[in-house]
């Protein structure tokens, strides 16, 4: 049967791990002088050592005749671990068993002394994931834990835990492994399978990889599924096309000033299971190579790419301007920073949210972006009209480009204009309604003047919660009024953007029909005076700049 390499190749022993002396020169110096703690909490990003660790410390502490810290890897009990004939070692994976029933069992068992081995370990794979409870019972044990129990925790989000199992954890922080250490890594493995990997192809295998061993590992596999000898070429084909397509494709939807196409790529990225936080850096370096086009004659030797590749970034650098470009590596990097406490997915769509429409992003970066586009003489981009994707078949709404100056948007197509007349209705249901008649404006402004505060909205952003969490997460500081049909919140504006997701609108809807078992219309809750200090110093600059006779372009 096929072992993928990265399995296959899980080092036995301490002094084969790559990269972490801060880790395993610690731990074995520890265990010869006879010091075992009772809880190891194993921090850092993916791939980088953790489980491999965490299962060599659970046999080091029970091998019978250890080897300067490490196991002897022949001893009865080294065996029968490795074998899996010896059950004291007990390996949990948070992310699937999460709930205080697991946890309870395997507390209960904990009191038993081990059968074979000198302590029964428990390691807990991803142990962020736990529930509440959960957490709450392995502190309980964690607080006074039986003499021959070890527990040995793992997570990628440390920042998620509670300081109380910080306080009660030896912790070790595994780094991403450095490139050059990776790369003979690499080498090593592809010569222990009986093949060549070139010197500069196990590095780019290790760039790419990014301190991850494992995706280097895998990397590594995919190429020699296709020859015995690693090229360089070899692995750009093998990694660089299908990971730059989505890179071009959210660069591009910044470009078209198309929010739900971003959304829409994230989404999917996300059920792919990628790591946000690394695509939020991949996305910022992509910006950096589009920056470099835009500002050198040749960026190639700056950039270690293929050929295909650069010709894609040159094509896309063409048609992106300069301050773009620049808004995008600044937006990416302020929401990178913003992460590292707050929800990953949600910081990464606020981001190209903004990105996608700069009207709504008061930063330095994105109105040097919007002057640029009042400079070259390119009419300001109007906000996206409501429905996102659905756009070409929305009637003109407030928005449209034949408005001067944005009105409050509406981001329900159907109440997005102004309460219809009966007629209007009818004919907005008949096949093919063309021309489509004018329609007057929705007076939002009137409504919200008399609309009443909407009580069950807690209750409604409750069922949200429970489905979406980043539309749950942006309406978390709102309030709802209602008005006879209309349902009008007050929210920032990129709340309102992730609605233009058909998707998301709908989720809404049905939250608001299951609390209410009321179909409201939907709508923005703007009162007449808020208008003045919402107005865009950029619009009346420009509205001035028309009354004034002055051509948009300036000198
Ligand atoms: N520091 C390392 N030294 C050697 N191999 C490693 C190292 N980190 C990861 N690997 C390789 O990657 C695989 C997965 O590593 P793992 O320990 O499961 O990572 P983590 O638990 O940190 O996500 C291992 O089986 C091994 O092949
Ligand atoms: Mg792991
Ligand atoms: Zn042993």
């Amino acid at each position: 049967m096929y072992k993928v390499l990265y399995r296959k190749y899980r080092p036995r022993f301490f002094k084969d791990v790559v990269g972490q002396p801060q880790v395993t020169v610690t731990l074995q110096n520890e265990l010869m002088r006879g010091r075992v703690a009772h809880a190891y909490l194993f921090t850092g990003s993916r791939g980088t050592g953790k489980t491999t660790c965490a299962k060599i410390l659970s046999r080091a502490v029970n091998c019978l005749d250890p080897q300067e810290g490490d196991p002897c890897g022949v001893c009865e009990v080294c065996k029968g671990l490795e074998e899996g004939s010896i059950l004291d070692v007990v390996e949990i994976d948070a992310a699937s068993n999460n709930g205080v029933d697991n946890i309870r069992g395997l507390i209960e068992e904990a009191n038993f002394t081990p059968t074979t081995a000198r302590y029964r370990v428990y390691i807990i794979d991803e142990v962020h994931m736990l529930s509440a409870s959960a957490f709450n019972a392995l502190l309980k044990t964690l607080e006074e834990p039986p003499a021959h129990v070890i527990f040995i925790l793992a997570t990628t989000e440390v920042h998620k835990l509670l300081p109380t199992i910080l306080s009660r954890c030896q912790r070790f922080d595994f780094h991403r492994i450095d490139p050059q250490a990776m790369a003979s890594r690499v080498q090593q493995v592809a010569q222990l399978e009986g093949a060549q990997c070139e010197e500069d192809a196990a590095l780019l295998i290790a760039r790419i990889a990014d301190g991850a061993l494992r995706d280097a590992l895998s990397l590594l596999d995919q190429c020699l599924g296709r020859g015995r000898q690693v090229t360089v070429e070899m692995v750009n084909q093998t990694a660089g096309v299908a990971a730059q397509g989505y890179l071009t494709a959210l660069a591009q939807a910044v470009a078209d000033g198309d929010a739900a196409a971003a959304l829409e790529t994230l989404d999917q990225l996300h059920r792919e299971s990628k790591d946000m936080a690394r695509l939020c850096e991949e996305m910022a370096e992509y910006f950096r190579s589009l920056m470099l086009f835009k500002t050198m004659k040749d960026p190639s030797a700056l950039l270690t790419l293929p050929p295909t590749q650069l010709d894609a970034l040159e094509q896309q650098a063409y048609t992106m301007s300069l301050p773009a470009i620049l808004h995008g590596m600044d937006a990416l990097e302020e929401a990178l920073h913003k992460m590292r406490y707050a929800n990953q997915r949600t910081q990464l769509e606020m981001a190209f949210v903004r990105l996608c429409t700069p009207e709504l992003d008061a930063s330095p970066a994105a109105l040097v972006r919007r002057l640029e586009r009042l400079e070259s003489g390119l009419p300001p981009r109007p906000l996206p009209a409501a429905g996102g994707h659905d756009r070409p078949e929305a009637p003109p709404g407030p928005l449209g480009a034949e408005s001067p100056r944005p009105e409050p948007e509406v981001f329900e197509r159907a109440p997005a204009s102004p309460p219809p007349p009966k007629a209007a209705q009818e004919k907005a249901k008949a096949p093919a309604p063309q021309p489509k008649p004018p329609q007057p404006p929705v007076d939002i402004e009137a409504l919200s003047a008399s609309a009443q505060r909407f009580r069950q909205w807690p209750e409604i952003l409750q069922v949200i919660r429970g489905s979406t969490k980043s539309v749950a997460m942006a309406f978390d500081e709102s309030a709802a009024f209602v008005n006879g049909d209309y349902l009008l919140i007050q929210a920032p504006e990129f709340a309102f953007e992730l609605l233009k997701k058909p998707e998301q609108r709908q989720r809404m809807r049905e939250a608001v029909f299951q609390v209410t078992g009321r179909a409201y219309k939907l709508g923005p809750y703007r009162l007449p005076s808020a208008k003045g200090q919402e107005a865009d110093p950029l619009d009346d600059l420009l509205t001035r700049a028309g009354e004034a006779g002055i051509p948009a372009q300036m000198e």
